[in-house]
């Protein structure tokens, strides 16, 4: 079989470590002496206990995990912890968000179920082109906690300063930034992503939960979403996504291999800067962000021409650079650059955008 590897920009599922891919392809038939896939494996075997406690191992290590936090693996993507942060935390009946892109608006709207959901500030009547200001006095005191997106997978935009929430909990949603730079645990309460950028494949989402945050959730909780019952069964209340867990395994192996957290974030700040530093002299393509918000994974940018857009994506794509498009919300493009994307693949699609605008001057 004739078999060409593409660079792959999309934003999830996305492009994984190749080297990860082939070492689950050595190890699809038989893992180890197992005899089976580890697809085919219980997830109550030893084998398969010793590839989720190595998961677990692997992010603790990575990011630094504290003692007094636990990791979870759950189910239902980033998704289903809109709704289970809010079942799990809101004892008062009330958070403060920010309103900075469209994952964090589905947040507020799902947590809107369960209590008073207060929108610190929004960035929605500019397209979410930046993250908003935050005015301190705003914040509540009483307010179970305090969430935001950290890397606004769409919009491509991404914090880079905490707000001093004076004692209450931060509640991050890092599907999209989680594992690509340093980030001190400590400085939030409840830390959640989907595996689908960073981490591997879809299916499973992981929370990185400080323990006193644990167990006071309302009782219409769904036993799955129970953060306390999660734990205690070590993740495994139900089946979990066993393959999924193995990649993320994998993947995190990968990391370590790579020189940690650290040194991926030196790549991903070469890869970033490629790309901008390109946006910011070009004639033909603009940025879409402000430039104080840019996110290192999801760089969005236009032409302000729809046309001449979906020429570029089609053309990309043609010469091995696909999924180009920006986000069916927020057309233009988006070129999402995650741990996995080589920077060979960026310095091809630099290339690549060079010799387009050079041909549609
Ligand atoms: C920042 C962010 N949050 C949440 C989600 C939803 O994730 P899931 O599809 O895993 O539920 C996404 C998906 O792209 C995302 O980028």
């Amino acid at each position: 079989m004739v078999m060409k590897r593409v660079y792959n920009f999309s934003a999830g599922p996305s492009v994984l470590p190749e080297e990860v891919l082939k070492i689950a392809a050595d190890e699809m038939l038989c893992y180890q002496d197992s005899g089976m896939s580890v697809m085919e494996m219980s997830h109550r075997s030893k084998a398969y206990e010793e590839i989720i406690g190595a998961a677990a191992a692997n992010l603790r290590t990575l990011l630094n995990v504290p003692d007094n936090y636990k990791i979870l693996f759950m189910q239902g993507g980033a998704t289903a912890q809109f709704d289970a942060v809010p079942l799990n935390l809101m004892k008062n009946k009330k958070a403060d968000f920010v309103d900075s892109g469209i994952w964090a608006a589905k947040a507020i709207k799902l947590a809107k179920k369960y209590g008073q959901t207060n929108v610190l500030a929004s960035s929605k009547d500019t397209a979410y082109d930046r993250i908003p200001e935050l005015d301190p006095s705003k914040f509540d005191p009483e307010a179970d906690y305090f969430h935001i997106t950290m890397n606004n997978t769409v919009a491509g935009t991404r914090f880079y300063k905490l707000p001093d929430t004076k004692g209450v909990p931060i509640v991050v949603d890092m599907s999209s930034y989680i594992l690509s730079e340093v980030f001190d645990v400590n400085d939030f309460g409840l830390i959640y992503a989907g595996a689908q950028k960073n981490m591997g494949p879809a299916g499973v989402a992981v929370v990185i939960i400080r323990e006193d945050l644990m167990g006071e959730c309302m009782p219409v909780t769904p036993e799955l979403y129970n953060y306390k019952i999660n734990y205690e069964s070590g993740s495994m209340l139900n089946t979990p996504p066993t393959y999924t867990i193995y990649i993320l395994k994998l993947v995190t192996d990968w990391v370590a291999r790579m020189g940690g957290v650290a040194q991926i974030q030196k790549i991903n700040e070469k890869k970033a800067a490629m790309l901008y530093d390109y946006l910011d002299q070009s004639n033909l393509f603009k940025g879409r962000v402000a430039k104080d918000s840019r996110s290192m994974m999801n760089v969005t940018f236009v032409m302000g021409n729809e046309e001449l857009e979906k020429r570029f994506v089609a053309e990309a794509k043609a010469a091995g650079l696909v999924n180009l498009g920006g986000h069916r919300i927020m057309g233009g493009l988006r070129a999402s650059i995650y741990n996995a994307m080589p920077v060979e693949g960026v310095a091809a699609l630099v290339d690549f955008m060079k010799k387009f605008e050079k041909e549609n001057k």
